[in-house]
């Protein structure tokens, strides 16, 4: 057998805000603490989020997309702060912000930061029934350079 070492000294946990995010964080923390790793806590503002923003612009409702869009990202950064960074003491971890395709956005953060390890939630905001796996989580797996952990929703957290 080829001998490959295996040394995880970057996490990224891809977090959508959805109901996955706080077992996928919890996850990736964990790990990021035991191994002595560092955390990047990253979402992906969608296009076809900021699309619809353009669309609206542009038919004359009297909205600035660019506004908007700077105030998407303030909430989102201000929200992971709260909900997750607060939460990461005793890790070097920060918030990493993207725009574009969620896969592919998460993707070439994983790939420019050499990560060693990506966790995501099996499913996220669309959560649809009977699925196994959403379609972020499904590429992601297929196209990471590095190691995938997915990670199931809070229905099948284990009680203490
Ligand atoms: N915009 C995003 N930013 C960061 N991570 C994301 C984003 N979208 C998805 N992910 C990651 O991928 C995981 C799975 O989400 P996915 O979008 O595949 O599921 P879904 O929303 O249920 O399905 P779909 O989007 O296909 O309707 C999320 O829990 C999260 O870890
Ligand atoms: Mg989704």
């Amino acid at each position: 057998m080829e001998d490959c070492t295996v040394d995880i000294k970057k996490v990224v946990a891809a977090l959508d805000l959805s109901r996955y995010s706080e077992r996928t964080f919890q996850h990736a923390y964990t790990l990021a603490r035991s191994l002595g790793a560092e955390l990047i806590l990253l979402n992906v503002i969608n296009t076809r989020y900021l699309d619809s923003f353009h669309m609206v612009g542009g038919e004359g409702f009297g909205v600035d997309p660019q506004e908007i869009i700077e105030r998407t990202r303030q909430e989102r950064r201000a929200a992971l702060e709260e909900q997750f960074l607060a939460k990461a003491q005793g890790v070097a971890a920060r918030v990493e912000l993207r725009q574009g395709l969620p896969w592919e956005q998460i993707i070439k953060l994983v790939r420019e930061e050499n990560a060693d390890l990506l966790v995501v939630g099996a499913k996220g905001r669309g959560d649809a029934a009977g699925v196994l796996f959403g379609s972020v989580a499904e590429k992601v797996q297929r196209h990471s350079p590095c190691a995938v952990l997915s990670v199931r929703g809070p229905e099948h957290c284990r009680l203490p």
